[in-house]
């Protein structure tokens, strides 16, 4: 789980600064109406190679730029620059361990009234993070009483943080009720996604996941294992419309996010799926997202942007040699 250090540097208001001096005022816009875009990255620190991959960065950002665009509060920033700045924070604060980053930006104005000034401010945090959700033995999950908003009342595919609200309810209700995590029905009662991720289920040999038009938020690990499963696996993704009982008949059940990354579901509403254990698709898609994110495999080697290696090639590349038999 999360450390939280006072003393962590984060990008804020366009600078470096102390985590305990990032603070926002009490009437600020986003704070009372939820009118903030945030996103998540993660960064997997790699003992043989000494440096830090952040996986999919600039494509974080192009999200996150685009969900910010629907609430048009958009950073002027390219993604590119985006993740330079997330690079030198992390070197900043010298973190040799896994980090998840939150990039956030929201409506700043302290005042009351929902109508929006077009004012907005983004941060961004980059904190050392262990396993979000232990998942190697599987997870137990149940269907929330709570159904999934529609992209009618909030836009799903955007991480605005008033639609979390939603998310936070199901969780708790998950947990209060002895879940690991809750799945989501739309409002036609076919299956969404999890809180805090995608859903996919394997069925006959076939992976389905649902399609973007149900209300889910359109995931990046969902779309890595999309990816993996095409290219390493020879299984394309079915995209179409779940019932609840097709979770109860199908053979594997998986939830896929940055923080949870591929998680297997043993049982759902106390009903065991499949075998009850880790399915063999499932465990497979879990041993090469890892590889993939941890540098181990050279096809995926674009989907990483290394933290500290740049900087060390341009040390190099600064110092001349003297002595060429040195080398
Ligand atoms: C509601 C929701 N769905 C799905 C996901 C998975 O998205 P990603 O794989 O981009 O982290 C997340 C996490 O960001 C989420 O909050």
């Amino acid at each position: 789980m999360p450390e939280y250090s006072p003393e962590t540097l984060v990008y804020f208001e366009n600078d470096f600064v102390h985590l305990r001096d990032a603070k926002v005022p009490i009437l600020t816009h986003a704070l009372n109406y939820g009118t903030g875009v945030f996103e998540g990255i993660s960064g997997y620190w790699s003992a043989d190679d000494q440096d830090l991959f952040l996986l999919r960065p600039d494509d974080h950002y192009r999200r996150w730029k685009n969900n910010c665009r629907m609430l048009q509060i958009e950073p002027a920033l390219p993604a590119a620059r985006l993740t330079e700045i997330t690079a030198e924070l992390i070197r900043l604060n010298h973190f040799q361990s896994d980090v998840y980053i939150r990039p956030i930006c929201y409506m700043s104005t302290p005042r009351i009234g929902v109508r929006p000034d077009g004012k907005f401010q983004f941060a961004i945090v980059a904190i050392p993070f262990g396993v979000y959700l232990p998942s190697d033995a599987g997870i137990r999950a149940c269907i929330a009483s709570w159904r999934r908003i529609e992209d009618t009342a909030i836009p799903t595919r955007a991480k605005i943080c008033g639609g979390y609200v939603n998310s936070v309810l199901a969780t708790a209700e998950a947990h209060a009720n002895g879940f690991d995590e809750a799945i989501f029905l739309s409002e036609d009662g076919h299956v969404a996604e999890g809180a805090t991720c995608n859903l996919f289920i394997v069925r006959n040999g076939k992976l389905i996941t649902p399609a973007p038009s149900d209300n889910i938020l359109e995931g990046i690990t969902r779309q890595c294992v999309i990816e993996l499963a095409r290219h390493e696996m020879h299984m394309e993704t079915v995209e179409r419309s779940i019932d609840r009982s097709e979770l109860y008949a199908a053979d594997e059940v998986f939830m896929t996010g940055t923080a949870v990354e591929i998680a297997p579901v043993t049982s759902i509403d106390r009903r065991q799926i499949g075998l009850g254990g880790v399915g063999v698709v499932t465990g497979k898609l879990r041993e090469l997202y890892r590889e993939a994110s941890h540098g181990k495999i050279a096809d995926y080697h674009h989907w990483l942007q290394p933290v500290y290696q740049p900087v060390m090639a341009s040390l190099l590349k600064a110092t001349p040699i003297e002595d060429p038999t040195l080398v």
